[in-house]
Parts: structure tokens; sequence; C-alpha cells
């Protein structure tokens, strides 16, 4: 994560079993997963080139690979993680690798999902949780819910009602999935939950 954590938060209210929350810089996600006692561990990006051109995106992603693997992590659930990880770190964790993304997928990839959707004039918008893969965005869909856009609407006041979506269907999609891991259902066997 790279964000304020209020996804994190929703997942331990949830009762999800969070061994280890993994950063790319100091934000306040490492802060609660200290309070909460769960060991939070930073890769800074600032190690590997930080937000230069020189960004060594592969030296990263195998740092952040070695991190969560001698932690024996087997499911990684991305939330507001500023740094697209290379090929090498979808090949470690194949299909185990799950995001949430403020935007009705495909439409509007990226950092600036929430101000493009306004700028397009959607009616709608909202939330959708996937399988994570090397291309930024895309990937499985398991899980999606819309959001209705207000009139008065900016940025903000849409990305908060956003978030309060995700903060429900992104612990419930991940409760989902490690009881069906524990069947041996891996999550690209899941249907698609549409809200
Ligand atoms: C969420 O909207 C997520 O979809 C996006 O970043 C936000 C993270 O929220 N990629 P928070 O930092 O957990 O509050």
């Amino acid at each position: 994560m790279s964000g304020t954590g209020t996804i994190l938060e929703a997942m331990l209210h949830a009762g999800i079993d969070v061994a280890l929350v993994a950063s790319d810089r100091r934000c306040r996600g490492l802060e609660i997963a200290e309070h909460a006692g769960i060991p939070a561990l930073l890769v800074d990006r600032v190690d590997y080139g930080g937000f230069s051109k020189s960004f060594d995106r592969d030296g990263y992603s195998e740092a952040l690979t070695k991190v969560l693997q001698s932690n024996n992590i087997d499911l990684i659930a991305m939330a507001g993680f500023g740094t697209i990880t290379s090929g090498i770190f979808h090949d470690a964790f194949p299909g185990r690798v799950l995001n949430t993304h403020p935007s009705l997928l495909p439409d509007f990839k990226g950092w600036h999902a929430v101000k493009m959707a306004l700028d397009a004039g959607a009616k709608e918008s909202g939330c959708t949780v996937h399988i994570a893969t090397e291309k930024l965005d895309d990937g499985p869909i398991l899980a999606q819910a819309r959001v209705p856009v207000l009139s008065n609407d900016d940025e903000s006041s849409l990305h908060e009602r956003i978030k309060e979506v995700e903060r429900d269907l992104y612990p419930s999609v991940v409760g989902r999935v490690m009881a069906s891991l524990s069947n041996g259902i891996e999550p690209s066997e899941l249907r698609e939950e549409k809200q």
C-alpha cells in the first residue's frame, strides 16, 4: 500500500487474517499495521530510484518478491499500492495478487481514475476487485460495485463514496478467495460477483 490505509483498516475490522503489510513509501498504512501488531515492512522506492526516470522497476519488484516470499506470503491484496510491479513479481505469485481499483474496469485505468470518470461526464462509477497482472489495472474481474456520480461531486467526494463501497466489497472478496484457497480453488476459478 501507499495511501491512507482505510481499506487495510476495513480488512482488519472484517477479521481478515493479515500476516504482513508492505508499503512502497512511508504512509499511514504502516502505522495502522504496527498498531495492530502486524509486521509492517517498508520496501522503499527511494532505494531503487524513487520517482525518477531511472526507477529500477525490476530491481524493486524483485526486492518486494523476496520480502514476501521469505515471510511465506501466499495471497497478496494490493490496496492503493502506488508502484506498478513487473513480471518478476506476478510470476512469483501467479493469480495470487488481488487489487481494488476505483472505477468500473476496463474504464478509467490508472492513478487518476476518479478524476477521469468525472472529466468524461460518467453518470456512474464504482470499484472493481480483480486479479492483478503485469498490466496496469488489468486482469480477471472478481467483483464490481456501482456508485452513482452526483451532480455536485468533485474528485474527493466521489472517491470517498467509492471507497465506502470498496471497504465492504474488497474484504468480502478477499474472505471468499481465502475460503476458496483453503478448498484448493484458485482465485482464477471464481466467478465474477456483480452487485
Ligand atoms: C482506493 O480507492 C484504491 O482503489 C485505490 O487507492 C485507494 C486506497 O484507499 N487504488 P486507502 O489508502 O486505503 O484509503
